[in-house]
């Protein structure tokens, strides 16, 4: 699948393996300067294949012994190379044992074996197994995993691995050892080790035939009493996936690990499921609802992938989107089933629009499904995820719930154990559904947001309404042209009175979704008596740019009146658009600028509305953030954009004083409940707060202490403290830091708050500031977290300062990437990512971008992960 010369894989020149791996017994020994890993497979050719030569993938591993069927080989029937290990000659059918000692005590990279504070721990997927052990390092390859760990046992009480426990015991010079069989066929990419001195809590689960499965979640005794959220979200994922997928959990036990140094978010591993901590462990006095959320979120989608993505498993690391962009969709459904359906769409849609929609229109840009890579790490991307999932969602929508079901339950049924592509996903979904999904698949293989262009006209005479339709797609990196897609647009015709109009052209029906499938078409409806408000794209049906030019009065009228709760959300930020653009351009000309009355008027009806849903409020009292400002600009003017904003803020925050302080004084108590209604009523009066921020008088001021002071919760404390920061008030602000840090010090998960709320602020914090922070105790340059709360949460979100026109924060970061490229490559390379962004500046900010972006790609042993993405960044 190489190319040699470029180093790139194709999904074109995807060819089976030449031999099956029918089990594997792997054997580590742990010690404290390495381990020694025994490796015996059951190797059997494939019938169709010719060649009788195995190469194994292994990297960064120390070879001590090759032998089949029991004898020792010979060094000149076997090659080891930097990137693995073939053998010739191999007998059709045998026993390979390999043997080799690795180093997980110096592993920086965290894929592998490799020390997370005091225990060992596993990440293999993408590519990790390979610096475990020597192996067919490729999801395609599906073995019986039997793992037998060895260690001392007063350091590793608890050794863990996938599936079954079938065997313990003690052994001399007071080491243990424990033997763990999973029964399901999986890819190594799935296999999981733990080894640690751990906390384990338990529970129980009785799936829908009545069998009982125990859960585990195993954490650092320090955390024993973060376990209960974790544990409560995966028994309602677990039920869920019943309910609504009819899936059942198929081992005995599931466990969860929670470990601080991880590269991710969390990993499906089978039956063993890692966690990076930040995303497992909660309590309320240190949990924010935003984490509570993300942590429910994210153990859904980890269990979910038990049937998405380990019982069916990926054919190739091409069809990444198979599982991570219909588990993504199956999380999303879980948890707007478990709080709001609306906020939990506009949550997802905002992402969407500001970065994924930046990554289509980069240099980065690709296909859900990608047709080529150099470093698969650098794939797991918000398209294969997020846009994946709205594939997912498309397909949905065009088939309905219920056929959509039907589709799924054949995809399981009919690729049980098997490693499948997209393709046989859309087969099963087209032949439950008898619609031809061939130009569906455009979806899959064009890169590059398409936009969809709506113009419309009113027949008053004869009473018709036509709606003009026209998609393009720009054009992407290898992909000048395009075809067109299937979008699938579901729209209603909104009268005076907020009514819906039935609609001729869809049975009499009054929201409908209309397939444009050609690059224009146009659909006529009658019996339209009067010009109607089109409401466009309802709950987002599709993952386009979709343009219709609305009037002020008409987005006004749609934001009150739509049916569409997420139209409702989307026609007022169209209007905030319309404003600050208008800002931002007077802004540009040195004038003044203000909000028009309409619109503020229209915000003040809102915070003043006790019937509309809290969150929601919440989500429209938001501007749009000034990341997807840029994205929507032709040209990005940064400090224009930036200042734009703060004025809007501030003003919203002058004219409406009275409102948000009245709102936030309605919005007190609930203090500890979890409830999606008390995570409410927290959220509406931090987001008035964090309002008010912007115009910081002395109510606002005594407010903010106040509410710091009184906490009973972290969503209060962390919020009044960001405000604090945010109102550009230094000393107090230093003042609650002080007082903040010396309560959480001891708490890991705090400290990441801590950095990140100091590190995102514009106003607080400029480039010395996150110098300072890289040099404080508790700041750790190896751990993924630490660096993402500082210099991630820097690059990404504290624009006016990461943006300065002296280059000297892209310098800064460029520093980071260099420095961390030897260390953690995978890390290094998503750091990158502000800098790939540089077309979309001025030329002098252009400039100052490349010419760190030159600076990374002159460095000496750089990793494929970072030179992927700078090479491809640097074309053009
Ligand atoms: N399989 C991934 C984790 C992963 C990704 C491991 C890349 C190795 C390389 C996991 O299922 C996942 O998608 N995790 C997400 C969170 C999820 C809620 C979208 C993550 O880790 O960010
Ligand atoms: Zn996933």
């Amino acid at each position: 699948m190489k190319d040699a010369a470029a180093n790139i894989t194709y999904l074109k020149d995807y060819q089976k393996p030449n031999f099956l791996v029918e089990s594997i017994s792997l054997s580590f020994k742990l010690f404290e300067d390495g381990a020694e890993v025994t490796n015996l497979m059951h190797v059997v050719k494939d019938l169709d294949s010719e060649s009788t030569e195995l190469a194994l993938d292994g990297e960064e591993l120390e070879l001590r012994s090759v032998s089949i069927d029991g004898a020792l080989l010979n060094s000149d029937r076997y090659l080891v190379t930097e990137s693995g290990l073939s053998i010739s000659d191999m007998p059709a059918d045998c026993q390979l044992e390999i043997v080799t000692w690795i180093k997980p005590q110096e592993n920086k990279r965290l894929e592998g074996l490799y020390k997370s504070s005091t225990m060992f721990c596993t990440q293999c997927e993408a590519e990790g197994f390979r610096r475990i052990t020597y192996y067919l390092d490729r999801p395609d390859v599906l073995t019986i995993f039997t793992t037998r760990i060895e260690a001392d046992k007063s350091l590793y009480p608890n050794l863990l691995s996938n599936g079954n426990l079938i065997e313990s015991g003690e052994l001399d010079g007071g080491r243990h050892f424990a033997v763990w069989n999973d029964p399901f066929p999986k890819p190594c990419y799935l296999f999981a080790l733990v080894a640690g001195n751990l906390h384990c809590q338990k529970d129980t689960f009785t799936t829908m035939s009545g069998r009982e499965v125990r859960l585990e979640i195993f954490v650092e005794h320090k955390n024993s009493t973060k376990c209960d959220y974790a544990l409560d979200a995966l028994k309602r994922s677990m039920k869920w996936d019943e309910e609504v997928y009819g899936r059942e959990y198929d081992l005995d036990i599931f466990m969860i690990v929670a470990v601080d140094d991880f590269n991710m978010g969390a990993m499906e591993n089978k039956g063993l499921n890692i966690f990076n901590s930040s995303c497992v462990l909660a309590k309320p006095d240190t949990t924010t609802d935003a984490s509570y959320q993300r942590i429910e979120a994210i153990v859904a989608h980890e269990y979910f992938h038990n049937w998405s993505g380990n019982r069916v498993t990926c054919r190739d690391w091409f069809q990444l989107s198979l599982k991570e962009g219909f588990t993504v969709f199956r999380d999303a459904e879980f948890s707007a089933d478990m709080n709001s359906r609306v906020v939990k769409r506009v949550e997802d849609v905002a992402l969407l629009r500001t970065a994924q929609f930046a990554e289509d229109a980069g240099p980065m840009s690709h296909p859900v499904r990608p047709a080529s890579y150099m470093e698969i790490s650098n794939f797991y991307t918000l398209t294969v995820y997020e846009k994946g999932a709205e594939v997912v969602r498309m397909l949905h929508t065009l088939l309905g719930a219920e056929l959509f079901r039907k589709g799924s339950d054949l995809y399981f049924d009919r690729h049980d154990g098997q490693a499948a592509t997209t393709d046989d996903f859309v087969a099963a979904m087209q032949e439950v559904s008898g619609k031809d999904l061939s130009q569906f698949k455009r979806w899959y293989t064009q890169s590059g947001t398409p936009r969809v262009n709506v113009s419309s006209e009113f027949d008053a005479q004869a009473q018709t309404y036509t709606l003009h339709f026209e998609q393009s797609c720009p054009p992407t990196p290898q992909q000048e042209v395009k075809e067109p897609f299937v979008i699938p647009i579901e729209l209603a015709l909104l009268n005076g009175d907020g009514g819906e109009q039935a609609l001729s052209a869809f049975g009499g029906q009054k929201s409908a979704v209309f397939e444009l499938t050609e690059k224009t078409q146009s659909i006529v409806l009658e019996g339209i008596p009067e010009e109607p408000i089109p409401s466009l794209l309802r709950g987002f049906s599709a993952p386009v740019k979709l343009n219709y030019n609305y009037t002020q009065h008409q987005l006004l009228f749609l934001m009150a009146n739509d049916s569409d709760g997420f139209n409702r959300w989307d026609a007022a930020q169209s209007l905030a658009l319309l404003e600050l653009n208008a800002i931002v351009s007077t802004v540009k000309n040195g004038g003044n600028a203000q909000l028009s009355s309409a619109y503020v008027g229209a915000i003040r009806s809102i915070i003043s509305n006790e019937s509309l849903d809290k969150a929601m409020v919440s989500k429209l009292l938001q501007l749009p953030s000034a990341a997807y400002l840029i994205e929507l600009a032709e040209e990005a003017d940064v400090d224009a954009i930036c200042t734009a904003r703060n004025l809007a803020r501030k003003q919203l925050a002058f004219d409406l004083q009275k409102e948000l302080v009245a709102c936030y004084q309605r919005n007190q108590g609930c203090e500890k409940g979890l409830s999606y209604a008390e995570m409410s009523v927290r959220g509406l009066r931090n987001t008035c707060l964090a309002l008010l921020s912007a115009n910081a008088n002395d109510e606002f001021m005594s407010l903010c202490r106040k509410q710091f002071v009184n906490a009973q919760n972290m969503t209060d404390q962390v919020g009044a403290l960001s405000a604090m920061i945010a109102s550009g008030n230094k000393q107090d602000a230093d003042d609650l830091l002080a007082r903040f840090y010396d309560q959480w010090k001891e708490d890991a998960q705090v400290m990441e708050l801590w950095f990140s709320v100091q590190s995102s602020a514009s106003s607080y914090a400029d480039l010395t500031h996150i110098q300072s922070l890289m040099e404080h105790p508790d700041f750790d340059f190896l751990n993924p977290n630490k660096l993402r709360s500082v210099v991630g949460v820097f690059a990404n979100q504290n624009l006016e300062n990461f943006h300065k026109l002296d280059g000297s924060a892209y310098a800064f970061l460029a520093d980071q990437i260099i420095k961390l490229d030897d260390l953690n490559p995978q890390i290094a390379s998503r750091l990158a990512t502000p800098l790939t962004r540089w077309k979309k500046y001025n030329p002098a900010r252009q400039a100052l971008l490349r010419s760190q972006l030159t600076r990374i790609q002159g460095k000496s042993n750089l990793s494929k992960d970072l030179r992927e993405v700078v090479d491809k960044s640097l074309v053009s």
